[in-house]
């Protein structure tokens, strides 16, 4: 998958490229991220990138010719369809997003700084609005950092054990289990027993019943967004969503 960056600060994105698992899938080559300034598409001599809104009002407002012509640039280069702009106006990322990028050749991601982008680069060019949650951030490059570390993880190799992304949050639609590691028992707490004697069927049947507990007490939300397959697996575990936990043991 090929990512490029649009963004005025390409100092504020280029050191997570290198580390951790992104930094592994960059370098192995199975993701290549490049960072693009609108600025260097300016053609004036202050190469400016940014201009007061008409009808007034605060801040600054990025202009239209920069951006339309690093995008186009792009475009040329790699005839791109995903053209992306971060902004809190945009469709909210979930993992069901996460998964539908992942499958994306390529992208281009806007990272707005100031009030925003000229209406017009998202009317000619953009193709998808996306926000990462309901506040707002001073620019688009956190929000392009998490975009792109999150397809990442979706892709084939990145994450060396598929298993882990499994048992993430989010990847069946459920919160991910309480995980536990050495000592068996901390200041009197003790590892749950069932994940210390090595019965797998066990160990499943007891993380996907946790993933469901504390899904539901968190975020009871997501359970109605559960697919039929997923149901069926639930319905597996001996338990049926949305009523009370004591009603449930077995
Ligand atoms: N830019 C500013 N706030 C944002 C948000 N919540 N999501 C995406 N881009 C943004």
């Amino acid at each position: 998958m090929r990512i490029d960056v649009l963004t005025l600060f390409p100092e504020l994105i280029e050191p997570a490229l290198h580390a951790g698992v992104l930094g592994r899938a960059v370098n192995n080559g199975l993701m290549s991220v490049s960072l693009v300034n609108p600025r260097d598409f300016a053609t004036d001599r202050h190469r400016t990138v940014d201009d007061a809104p008409y009808g007034g009002g605060a801040g600054m407002v990025m202009k239209c010719e920069p951006l339309c012509a690093a995008v186009e640039s792009l475009i040329e280069k790699n005839s791109l369809r995903h053209v992306v702009l971060l902004t809190p106006r945009g469709r909210r990322l979930d993992q069901a997003l996460v998964r539908e990028m992942a499958v994306w050749q390529d992208m281009v991601l806007i990272c707005a700084r100031y009030e925003g982008v000229d209406e017009r680069v998202s009317e000619m060019l953009v193709s998808d609005e996306i926000s990462i949650g309901d506040y707002v951030l001073s620019g688009g490059e956190t929000a392009a950092l998490v975009v792109v570390e999150a397809v990442s993880r979706m892709l084939p190799g990145v994450v060396g054990n598929w298993e882990s992304v499994e048992t993430d949050s989010f990847y069946d639609g459920l919160l991910g289990p309480p995980q536990y590691t050495r000592p068996p028992v901390f200041r009197g707490a003790a590892v749950p027993e069932v994940l210390l004697n090595g019965d797998h069927a066990a160990i499943a049947r007891f993380r996907r019943r946790e993933a469901l507990r504390v899904t539901r007490t968190r975020r009871p939300d997501l359970l109605a967004n559960l697919d039929e397959e997923m149901l069926k697996r639930l319905a597996d575990t001996g338990r049926k969503t949305g009523i009370p936990e004591e009603e449930n043991e077995p």
